[in-house]
């Protein structure tokens, strides 16, 4: 190498670093103006949801403190569907937004990330002792297992994902299905000897035979016909 080419390579990258270092330091303390780096600073592009604030970037940061709550509130306030659903009721009054909302990651990711952790982290700074996250508290509408598992979600499941890494549902051969299982109300109703029974030819069976007309990959998917569509 030249010794200009490298003399120009070293200018190059001192100035890429200070284009990013710079501005993001003033940012993050907060800058009272707008900046005409502002655009080139930005990490990313900003939500549709938000694009009209493009180039407005004090909606969002407060000088010298950052994002804050109020700021998001003011725009914010009544979200009635929020509060209408168990687990995201807790936004009648939560004063963080941070760490579940993020910004800047382009127009086509809705700026939402759940993240259990940033309402650990507002348990702990309470009054109360800071306890383990009621899980049930939120997600009851979503409990798979009609109380058959108990409200002890946390025993079985991580807040990252419902899905438990190397579960294997229990044998299609299983006869205890009705163990884990609750039928439908109209299976206790004049429906299952006039529909279900006829419909499987299993005339015998009673309710808790589940086995005897269920497949175990959809309650739909009924034993020797197939599909069948549920009211
Ligand atoms: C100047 C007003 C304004 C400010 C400030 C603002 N928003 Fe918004 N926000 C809107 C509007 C308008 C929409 C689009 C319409 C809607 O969904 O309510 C929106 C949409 C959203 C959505 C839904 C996006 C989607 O499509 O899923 C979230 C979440 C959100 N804002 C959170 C925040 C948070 C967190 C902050 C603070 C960092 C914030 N907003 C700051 C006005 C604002
Ligand atoms: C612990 C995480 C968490 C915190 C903290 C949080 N939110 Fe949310 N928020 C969510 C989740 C998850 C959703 C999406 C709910 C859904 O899709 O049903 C949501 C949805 C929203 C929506 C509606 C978006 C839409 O699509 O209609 C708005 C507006 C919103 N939050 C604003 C705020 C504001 C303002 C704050 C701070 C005062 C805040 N949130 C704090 C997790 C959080
Ligand atoms: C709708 C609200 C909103 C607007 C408008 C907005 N930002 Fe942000 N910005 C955020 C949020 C929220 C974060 C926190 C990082 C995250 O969690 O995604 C952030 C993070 C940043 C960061 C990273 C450093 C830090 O403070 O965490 C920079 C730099 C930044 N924004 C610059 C800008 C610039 C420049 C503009 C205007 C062109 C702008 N932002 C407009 C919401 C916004
Ligand atoms: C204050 C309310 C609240 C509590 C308490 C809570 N969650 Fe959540 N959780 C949410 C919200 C909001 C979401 C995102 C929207 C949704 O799925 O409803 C979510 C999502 C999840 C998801 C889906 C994650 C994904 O990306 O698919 C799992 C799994 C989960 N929670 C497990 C748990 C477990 C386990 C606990 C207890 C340790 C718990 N949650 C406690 C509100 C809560
Ligand atoms: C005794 C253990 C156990 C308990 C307690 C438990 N679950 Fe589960 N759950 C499971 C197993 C096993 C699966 C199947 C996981 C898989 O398919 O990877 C599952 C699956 C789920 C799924 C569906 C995952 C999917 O996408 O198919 C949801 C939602 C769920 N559980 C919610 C809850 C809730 C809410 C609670 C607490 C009220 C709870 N569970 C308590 C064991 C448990
Ligand atoms: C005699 C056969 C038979 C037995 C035994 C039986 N089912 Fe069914 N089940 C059916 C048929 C046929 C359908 C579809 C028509 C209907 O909805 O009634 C059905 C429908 C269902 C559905 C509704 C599917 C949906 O998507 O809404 C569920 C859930 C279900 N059964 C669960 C069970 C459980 C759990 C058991 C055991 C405790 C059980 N069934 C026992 C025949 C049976
Ligand atoms: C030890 C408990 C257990 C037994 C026994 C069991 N299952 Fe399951 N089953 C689960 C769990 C956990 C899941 C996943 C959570 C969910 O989707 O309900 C599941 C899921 C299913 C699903 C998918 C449900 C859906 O909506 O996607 C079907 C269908 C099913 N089981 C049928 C059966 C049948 C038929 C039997 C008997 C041959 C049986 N299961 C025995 C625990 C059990």
């Amino acid at each position: 190498m030249k010794h200009a080419t490298r003399l120009y390579l070293v200018l190059a990258i001192v100035t890429v670093i200070a284009a990013i270092a710079v501005p993001l330091t003033v940012y993050r303390s907060g800058s009272t103006a707008l900046p005409p780096w502002a655009a080139f600073v930005r990490p990313g592009q900003l939500s549709s949801a938000h694009a009209f604030l493009e180039g407005k970037c004090e909606s969002c940061h407060t000088p010298n403190r950052g994002i804050q709550a109020e700021t998001c509130i003011a725009c914010h306030v009544s979200a009635p569907q929020l509060l209408v659903k168990p687990a995201t009721a807790f936004h009648a009054n939560v004063e963080e937004c941070a760490g579940c909302h993020v910004e800047h990651q382009g127009n086509s990711v809705r700026p939402t990330r759940m993240d259990h952790g940033v309402l650990e982290k507002i348990a702990a700074r309470g009054k109360d002792h800071p306890t383990a996250l009621d899980c049930q508290s939120c997600h009851t509408p979503r409990d798979k297992h009609q109380g058959y598992f108990g409200k002890e979600c946390a025993s079985c499941h991580l807040a990252t994902s419902w899905k438990i890494s190397g579960f294997l549902h229990p044998s299609p051969r299983s006869t205890e299905c009705s163990q884990c299982h609750k039928p439908p109300p109209s299976h206790y109703m004049m429906h299952f000897d006039m529909m279900d029974k006829m419909i499987t030819g299993e005339k015998e069976a009673r309710v808790e035979q589940c086995f005897s007309c269920h497949q175990t990959d959809s309650f739909s998917n009924i034993k020797g016909v197939g599909m069948v569509k549920v009211h």
